[in-house]
């Protein structure tokens, strides 16, 4: 048995199709995985900022989180995207359990370094793995809603990808990242290929090169973290792609896998 968290990217999370939720039931009924859902939520938060007219910015793809931000943040994340992700398993035949990281102390945050740039922007700092194996142990699939809180209570907007390699870290689970991209695009000439392996060095190269920019920026980050904390395997599939996650756990190779340079030579 193989924890497996899968990140749902909020850019994908509407086109996600009932096969792919099927096949996270499949996987947990299978005996064989143990999934846990962490989603993001970036376009309807930023519709709902539109809508109460509050203007945000990113930098290097992090959210600038002033408090009005942060309180629609979480409305949209703990509320109504959990919940819709909640209700897709159960539609599927699951058993689902929506938490932010603010339940249980599921998430303990602090504030993320270059704070005083992003304002309630937060790291990870302790998770309550307790508390989801407990839920696991009773048949749920957790569903975690990326906002942290601190020992003071303060809320914490987490970067959903950074939020799903520290519950991968945790739990030392398998870590796929499940985008509205095929994986990681480099340019070729006048077209563009997507990469099957990349090494860590490789993409702080492609970082600093701005090939890898926006949001994927601190998706490559959280996977490399990810890999530090010695998980089994980190990928970056398209959600699109009606068999993708399935095919990933049956072995097969679909989207970009990450891997640590060296990883083989120096264990
Ligand atoms: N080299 C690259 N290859 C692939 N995608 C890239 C690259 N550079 C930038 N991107 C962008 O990164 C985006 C994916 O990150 P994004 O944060 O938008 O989605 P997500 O993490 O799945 O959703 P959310 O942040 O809402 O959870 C892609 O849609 C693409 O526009
Ligand atoms: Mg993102």
């Amino acid at each position: 048995m193989q924890y497996i968290v899968i990140k749902c990217g909020g850019s994908v999370c509407d086109a996600l199709s009932d096969s792919f939720f099927q096949q996270v039931v499949d996987l947990q009924q299978s005996g064989l995985w143990r999934p846990v859902i962490v989603h993001g939520g970036g376009p309807s938060i930023s519709a709902l900022l539109k809508a109460f007219n509050i203007t945000s910015s990113f930098v290097n793809g992090l959210r600038v989180t002033t408090r009005e931000v942060l309180d629609t943040a979480e409305m949209v994340l703990s509320g109504k995207i959990n919940k819709q992700v909640v209700r897709r398993l159960k539609q599927a035949g699951g058993k689902a359990i929506g938490l932010s990281g603010v339940d249980g102390d599921l998430l303990g945050a602090e504030p993320v370094s270059g704070h005083e740039k992003l304002g309630f922007v937060g790291q990870i700092k302790q998770i309550n793995t307790h508390l989801l194996h407990t839920l696991m142990e009773q048949g749920y699939i957790p569903v975690i809603s990326p906002i942290g809180v601190d020992q003071d209570g303060q809320h914490y907007n987490i970067n959903a990808d950074m939020a799903a390699a520290a519950v991968a870290g945790a739990l030392q689970a398998t870590l796929c990242f499940v985008s509205d991209i095929p994986g990681i695009y480099v340019e070729e000439g006048e077209s563009r290929r997507v990469l099957k392996t990349a090494t860590n060095r490789q993409l702080e190269q492609l970082i600093d090169d701005h090939v890898i920019t926006g949001g994927m920026v601190p998706k490559v980050k959280a996977a490399i973290s990810a890999l530090a904390y010695q998980v089994p395997e980190v990928v970056i599939l398209c959600g699109k792609d009606e068999q993708a996650l399935a095919a990933f756990c049956q072995g097969e190779a679909v989207g970009t896998k990450i891997v640590m340079e060296g990883a083989a030579i120096h264990g």
